[in-house]
């Protein structure tokens, strides 16, 4: 096929000059199974048993027909309000994507104009940039604020109520910096911004808190979307399968800019056992914290500079080249995420916490690399 890119010169027909400009978005390292993965941020166990038993038990004809999406919204309604909302989530205000990725790609293709602004952070997960670009929007990423990376409030309220940009992105804890953001400042930045539609992404929530789903109401702020996924808790980072929480009008304009079948019938009955095995998420969540309770402990015995704050990631900065560490980190079967390059955070690897053993092993193998005694 040749290039991946089309343009007149390869006597194909001109794609919209927003999209001659992009690069293809590069997926994941391809070969990662098998080793200790701590550079994408997945569960790194794998699924409750109850989602592989029922993706083994799919008969023949669900493969063959359409994927069908009754009662999965419901499903996630109760999955919800299980954990505590003000004010009851109705399937209407739940929209079902192929990941949050797909669910992101909704939102630019449905509010993004070219010559609209997007507002958002930096550094932070990397895909709003090519969905803002692909729309032609002008894009105004302020940074986290000194060598804690804090959330620049005052900034970004200021620039709300003098430029109305059409989007307002918040990773919320943000990938890679971790930083929090307290729900009721993110309320207040929604209740202040009604001009703006205001996404949090909060794919990291579960391990660190700080969702505003237990107090939103999308009558007060139906301009707050709220983005969640069964990526990285429930580990279907594979299946894909992300949610959009919002006001139903809201909802209802991502779902017209989204195929009718684009989330398969894989994804729909794993997503279902997962739903109903939140003890297993629990579980999960639970011993991540623990392990990240024992690598910080290591950490601050070590004198190795990190930080480590919202999710189930934290950045190290090793006192050799992140890139050779990263390579002799692969070298022993474990992958990290070299951040070399990005604002604020260049020179730091990306480490995602695991289990406990898991944590030990990476630390061992740090240790050696960085011939730090322990
Ligand atoms: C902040 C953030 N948002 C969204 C995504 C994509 O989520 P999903 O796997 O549901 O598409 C990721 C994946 O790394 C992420 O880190």
């Amino acid at each position: 096929m040749g290039s991946a890119r089309f343009s007149a010169s390869s006597g194909s027909p001109n794609p919209r000059p927003e999209v001659e400009s992009l690069h293809a978005y590069t997926a994941p390292l391809e070969g990662r199974r098998g080793l200790l993965r701590l550079d994408f941020n997945e569960n790194t166990i794998g699924p409750s048993p109850r989602v592989v038993e029922a993706l083994r038990a799919i008969p023949a004809d669900q493969i063959a027909i359409y994927p069908e999406y009754d009662g999965l919204r419901e499903a996630v309604v109760a999955n919800l309000a299980a954990s505590g909302l003000a004010v009851p989530l109705q399937p209407a205000q739940v929209g079902l994507f192929n990941g949050v990725d797909a669910a992101i790609h909704a939102i630019f293709h449905a509010y993004g104009d070219r010559g609209d602004q997007l507002l958002t952070t930096s550094p932070t997960f990397g895909y709003y940039t090519p969905c803002a670009q692909m729309q032609g929007m002008e894009i105004l990423a302020i940074p986290y604020e000194g060598s804690h990376f804090r959330f620049p409030l005052e900034l970004i309220s200021t620039i709300l109520q003098e430029q109305r940009p059409k989007l307002l992105l918040l990773c919320n804890p943000n990938n890679p910096t971790g930083t929090r953001l307290a729900p009721e400042q993110v309320l207040e930045l929604a209740f202040a911004a009604p001009q703006s539609l205001v996404v949090v992404d909060e794919l990291y929530e579960a391990f660190t808190g700080d969702s505003v789903m237990p107090l939103a109401n999308f009558a007060a702020t139906p301009n707050l979307l709220v983005l969640r996924s069964l990526a990285k808790t429930a580990g279907l980072a594979g299946l894909r399968m992300g949610f959009a929480f919002g006001a139903a009008d809201v909802v209802d304009r991502l779902a017209r800019v989204t195929g009718p079948y684009d989330i398969n019938s894989f994804a729909v009955t794993a997503a279902f056992a997962a739903l109903a095995d939140q003890p297993y998420v629990d579980a999960y969540v639970a011993e991540v914290m623990l392990a990240r309770d024992w690598l910080r402990s290591r950490l601050d015995a070590s004198g190795v500079r990190y930080h480590l704050e919202g999710g189930n990631y934290l950045l190290i900065w090793p006192r050799l080249p992140p890139s050779e560490v990263e390579a002799a980190l692969r070298a022993e079967g474990i992958l990290v995420r070299d951040m070399s390059g990005k604002s604020l955070i260049d020179g730091s690897l990306r480490v995602s916490i695991g289990t406990t053993k898991q944590m030990q092993r990476f630390w061992e193998a740090f240790t050696t690399v960085e011939s730090l005694s322990e």
